[in-house]
């Protein structure tokens, strides 16, 4: 017949074009989502990862290593530096616990990353200068700062 062979590659034409159209949708719904949220949670297990490295040292239940406390320090001081910039108003989503209130109290928000920046430069100091009691005194006022932000802006885990 001669009808086939048009109609063959009709449909292989629509099939085509349907893929391109699902392929489209799939980049839209990933550029819908601000980069930033991703890169703002990354940010934040690395925030985690250094507190499992100072809380057992600052309880005493982990041998002090004043290296090791200087550069976790130090990686919660460029994380605060960071974070004010990754939280462009509207970068809300399903998978992101960030509360609305962040952009309502912005200020008040970005306050709490200047306290947690200037507390862990302290640290930095003082691990730097060998100060094992001076870190250890220190170190609550770093560890406040994440609940201090958590409970006002982040949506608890369920
Ligand atoms: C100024 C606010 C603020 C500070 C300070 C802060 N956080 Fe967060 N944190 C958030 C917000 C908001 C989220 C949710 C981000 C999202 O899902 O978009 C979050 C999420 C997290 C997460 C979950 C990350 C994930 O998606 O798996 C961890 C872990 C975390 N924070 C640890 C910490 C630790 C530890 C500190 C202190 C060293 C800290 N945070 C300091 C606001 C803050």
């Amino acid at each position: 017949m001669k009808m086939s062979m048009p109609s063959t590659s009709f449909a292989s034409v629509l099939g085509a074009a349907a893929f391109g159209i699902a392929m489209l949708g799939a980049v839209a719904g990933a550029s819908a989502q601000a980069p930033e949220i991703a890169a703002r949670q990354e940010l934040m297990k690395a925030n985690g990862a250094a507190l499992r490295v100072l809380v057992p040292m600052v309880r005493g239940e982990a041998p002090w290593n004043a290296a090791a406390a200087g550069q976790a320090a130090a990686t919660v001081q460029s994380d605060a530096a960071k974070g004010k910039g990754l939280f462009p108003a509207g970068s809300t989503a399903p998978n992101s616990a960030a509360l609305p209130a962040i952009w309502e109290r912005k200020a008040e928000f970005d306050a709490i990353f200047d306290r947690q920046r200037d507390a862990a430069a302290n640290l930095v100091r003082l691990a730097a200068a060998g100060d094992e009691a001076g870190f250890k005194a220190a170190f609550p006022a770093l560890g406040q700062t994440c609940g201090a932000c958590h409970t006002p802006f982040r949506r608890p885990a369920n």
